[in-house]
């Protein structure tokens, strides 16, 4: 599905609403909502949002267990870490006690960091499948999402849930979740806005089949259910 807003503010209210409308049905269905939020600039909006007067009251956030897509491998204090945006503007104001947070722990050695948070995984979904119940996507400029960047290696793979990688274009070690572990979920919800991404919104859904050029390509849920929340900007070369 794809849905196309006048602007970002449009887009926010209306994928808080999806949000509201998922947790609920995720938490009446089996009792708690499992949330993989994404990181970047794009998401803070919203999660200002949801932890707004408007929106607070509208789920039992004491049933919502967190996860991250991806990771930068900097301390959790470091004004870079996806973790530490979430906490300012989600966790700390709906005080999220710390067993609902599944953090990426870059204390740790990238390798273990990854091993770990796979292990986390299989913990929470008891060593069933990794199915989480909406996983939030950003698009970066160059159609990489998550930690799944062009001309990478973890783009192949096909087992692990969870991968540490360097990534010579941001000069950093990132920790990620690998495409075929996105790709159980039951929701996945792309939040792009702004005239930057109109070139990777086109590749990624109407440009040839790229994945190593268009990384985004590769998240097609098994089952699950696709949506892209777009602003006008960012889907200005969609031809309808
Ligand atoms: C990250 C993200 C990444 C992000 C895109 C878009 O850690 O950077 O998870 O995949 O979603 O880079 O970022 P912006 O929203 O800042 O444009």
């Amino acid at each position: 599905m794809r849905y196309i807003y006048k602007d970002a503010d449009q887009l926010l209210n209306s994928l808080a609403d999806f949000v509201v409308v998922r947790a609920n049905e995720a938490i009446q269905q089996h009792g708690r909502f499992s949330f993989v939020l994404s990181g970047g600039s794009s998401p803070k909006k919203l999660f200002e949002l949801l932890a707004s007067d408007r929106y607070r009251k509208q789920i039992d956030w004491t049933k919502v267990f967190f996860f991250f897509g991806d990771e930068r491998y900097v301390p959790a204090d470091h004004p870079d870490s996806n973790f530490l945006m979430a906490k300012k503007a989600l966790f700390d104001s709906l005080q999220i006690s710390p067993g609902q947070i599944f953090r990426m722990k870059t204390e740790l050695a990238p390798e273990e960091a990854a091993l770990s948070y796979e292990k986390d995984l299989q913990g929470y979904f008891m060593n069933n499948l990794v199915r989480f119940d909406l996983v939030l996507l950003g698009l970066g400029d160059d159609a990489h999402t998550a930690s799944l960047f062009p001309h990478t290696t973890v783009l192949q793979e096909k087992e692990s849930l969870v991968k540490a990688l360097y990534i010579d274009k941001v000069k950093m070690n990132r920790i990620t979740l690998t495409a075929p572990c996105i790709n159980q979920a039951a929701a996945i919800a792309f939040l792009v806005y702004g005239p930057s991404k109109a070139d990777a919104v086109h590749h990624v859904l109407q440009g040839g089949q790229n994945i190593n050029e268009y990384p985004a390509q590769l998240i097609r849920p098994n089952g699950g259910a696709l949506h892209w929340f777009l602003d006008e900007a960012a889907a200005s070369r969609l031809q309808s």
